[in-house]
């Protein structure tokens, strides 16, 4: 299921060894971002830094780095050799980290939201009861429209020497997560459990639900280093093909995947009826599908040189991913 290609000389195993230490260094400053547990609305604190301390694998945040890391030229091995930052001021870098944990926050609301009771009321996220079994359904809600509206505070307090770079990434990001993106597709995703879809719908659901967010994630990384236009048009099309990936991915490991290892009970989706790709089409022809969307990462990011590398190694991890 793999996409092979001439650049995929670095094995996985570097590639692993670098999300590790990537998702170290967003959530080092994640930490940082987020309120103390403690004051008048301590509980309110407690609740918003909930999801977000019971882990989850970062990729956004990951993926805009790597939109910028793209976007500069930097090679994979550089990259995997921890030098990402080299030639980059010291501000820039911690604006580009902070855009990172802004997508972070915006996606872990948008969890907490979708495990209410109300949305696919599911009991375990992250390995952890959901937010709403531990706050209470009201904190829950509340909670995650405070994470919403920090993540578009972060990007409005970055440096003003970088505002059009931040207004450019908020732009991305609020795209991508409001009603013309993810709540869209979190909207028909809900409304097509109690009637029947075809893939014109599915399609539709998974674009918005899922991969406008990823999309969204590279582009805020080109969008903090002045990425070029073609190189900008190269990421929205493969962070699309991404996020499709993920979604389709994710519908899979709900019928085969282990509860332990996802953090998340699987079987939630046929218990709701709702829209997947296994439920319409099969689990082989996702797989399939899956093949599909890869193989045509691997063509869009052919002569691309060594830049391409980790976004050829992250195709893969996400291909393959059992979490
Ligand atoms: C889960 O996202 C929601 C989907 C869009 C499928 P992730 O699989 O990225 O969840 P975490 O962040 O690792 O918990
Ligand atoms: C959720 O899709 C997408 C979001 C915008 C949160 P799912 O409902 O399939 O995500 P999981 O499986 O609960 O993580
Ligand atoms: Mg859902
Ligand atoms: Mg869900
Ligand atoms: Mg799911």
């Amino acid at each position: 299921m793999s996409p092979q290609g001439s650049s995929s000389l670095t094995t996985n195993s570097d590639c692993k060894t670098f999300l590790a230490n990537r998702k170290k260094e967003v959530e080092e400053v994640l930490w940082s971002l987020l309120p103390p547990p403690e004051g008048m609305a301590a509980q309110l604190h407690k609740a918003l830094r909930y999801p977000l301390e019971a882990g989850g694998k970062r990729i956004r945040p990951i993926l805009v780095l790597t939109g910028a890391d793209f976007c500069r030229g930097v090679s994979g091995k550089d990259v995997y050799a921890g030098k990402s930052w080299e030639g980059v001021a010291p501000d820039l870098k911690q604006a580009i980290l902070t855009a990172a944990c802004a997508v972070e926050m915006i996606h872990t609301y948008s969890l907490v939201h979708d495990d209410l009771p109300c949305m696919d009321d599911d009991d375990l996220r992250r390995g952890r009861p959901t937010s709403h079994i531990v706050f209470g359904e009201a904190l829950a809600v509340l909670s995650a429209d405070a994470l919403n509206t920090l993540g578009f505070q972060l990007l409005a307090c970055l440096p003003e020497r970088y505002a059009i770079q931040a207004l450019r990434t908020a732009r991305e990001l609020a795209v991508a997560c409001g009603y013309p993106g993810m709540v869209a597709g979190q909207a028909v995703d809900l409304e097509y459990e109690s009637k029947p879809g075809g893939e014109e719908v599915l399609e539709y659901i998974h674009r918005h639900k899922t991969a406008a967010l990823i999309r969204a994630s590279l582009l805020m990384g080109a969008h903090m280093v002045d990425g070029s236009e073609g190189d900008c048009a190269l990421l929205e099309d493969v962070g699309e093909k991404l996020g499709l990936i993920f979604q389709v991915v994710d519908d899979i490991l709900d019928v085969i995947g282990d509860a332990q290892l996802m953090g998340k009970d699987a079987g939630s989706d046929e218990a709701r009826g709702k829209l997947t790709y296994p439920a319409l089409i099969g689990l082989e022809e996702s797989k399939k599908r899956v093949e599909n969307l890869s193989a045509d990462i691997l063509a869009r990011l052919e002569g691309e040189g060594d830049r391409a590398q980790v976004l050829l190694d992250l195709t893969n991890i996400l291909v393959e991913r059992q979490a």
